[in-house]
């Protein structure tokens, strides 16, 4: 009797610990890779929200101040940078996307967080988006505000990150940028304020979706290739080619346009007023620049609309491409990396109808 008792007793108890472990809710595993910028920033005063220092707090300080995290997911933090976001290099883009890739290589990673200064999160985003070799989610974070502040919004930004990449909703979305309860696309989001929390938008294509208490809800997708749908593979990069911006204005000279081209520029992206419209003064020196085999990309300075072909300039004739709706700072990734491939004017457009 007692024999039955116990096995009767031992079965009850494994039954319940396999039904138990089932339906436990297995948190996702989520790195949070850190770079620095304001979100780790401290400033000197509870109502310093400008002039503060970036870069300042350690990742696993800023993990350990939002406890919340550990409710949504298992979190690992990596301090894979400590600088703000003006002084990001190629270097350290190479050096970020090959860590990205590894470790979404790794079946034991669900998804990626990247905290990073918002001056250049918009460029980091775009570039990830097009070098990351996986579907799982990456969500790129920031903060306006200094954790030092009064209604930091750090924290709950990065709280809605961490939800984000552990979210299976965010599969093959591409890269994401999560500020403000908001969930914006790394092609189309920009920074809109030099210092509002309400900075980040996506102007007319359109952010994707919210982050509401504890889940991210998506309305939207891109259009555009991304991340497992891309042609570029930076695992065998240790260098990218040179490709500088000059911005267009009334009394435009071609003087930086020279320079750049003297100092070894690859490509020049040419943010032209309006629909990308190139001064006469510059225009001779453009199209020398292109004969001599510099990769010229007509973009826009507006901000907003697409860069029409052989609109404000005979692209066909001079050969330049176009850079459809990408801002300049965004055309020149894509060029960058385009650039790893090709030299061909006609693949470069049709990389940027794609991308
Ligand atoms: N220095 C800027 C940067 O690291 C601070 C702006 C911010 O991170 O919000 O991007």
């Amino acid at each position: 009797m007692q024999r039955n008792t116990a096995r009767n007793f031992i079965f009850t108890l494994f039954a319940f610990l396999l039904a138990f472990s089932v339906h436990a809710e297995k948190l996702p595993n989520v790195t949070i890779l850190a770079t620095g910028g304001t979100i780790a920033g401290s400033g000197a005063t509870s109502t310093t929200t400008v002039g503060y220092t970036a870069a300042t707090v350690g990742v696993q300080q800023l993990i350990n101040a939002v406890p919340e995290l550990s409710k949504i997911a298992s979190v690992t933090g990596e301090q894979v940078f400590q600088i703000a976001s003006e002084s990001m290099t190629n270097e350290h883009w190479l050096t970020l996307g090959k860590r990205v890739n590894t470790l979404l290589a790794q079946p034991n990673v669900d998804g990626i967080v990247i905290t990073h200064g918002t001056d250049t999160l918009e460029e980091t985003a775009y570039f990830l988006n097009l070098v990351v070799k996986s579907r799982k989610p990456v969500v790129l974070v920031g903060a306006m505000r200094p954790g030092t502040a009064l209604s930091a919004d750090g924290p709950i930004n990065l709280y809605n990150a961490v939800l984000i990449a552990g979210s299976q909703d965010a599969i093959g979305k591409g890269v994401l940028v999560a500020l403000g309860d908001q969930i914006h696309g790394a092609r189309d989001v920009t920074k809109t304020n030099t210092s509002t929390p309400d900075s980040f938008k996506t102007p007319e294509l359109g952010m994707l979706g919210y982050v509401q208490g504890p889940k991210a809800f998506f309305y939207h997708a891109t259009t555009r290739k991304h991340t497992v749908d891309t042609e570029f593979d930076i695992s065998n990069l240790s260098v990218l080619p040179q490709i500088d911006i000059v911005y267009g204005y009334a009394n435009m000279n071609p003087v930086a346009l020279n320079a750049f081209i003297a100092a070894g520029a690859k490509g020049i992206i040419h943010a032209g007023t309006g629909d990308g419209s190139v001064a006469a003064k510059v225009k001779p020196d453009l199209v020398a620049a292109r004969k001599n085999g510099t990769v010229i990309v007509r973009a826009s300075r507006v901000g907003n609309g697409i860069l029409a072909r052989n609109g404000e300039a005979n692209d066909d004739e001079l050969d330049f491409v176009v850079a459809d709706t990408l801002s300049p700072q965004k055309a020149r990734i894509l060029l960058m990396l385009g650039m790893t491939k090709t030299s061909n004017t006609k693949e470069l457009q049709r990389m940027f109808y794609t991308y």
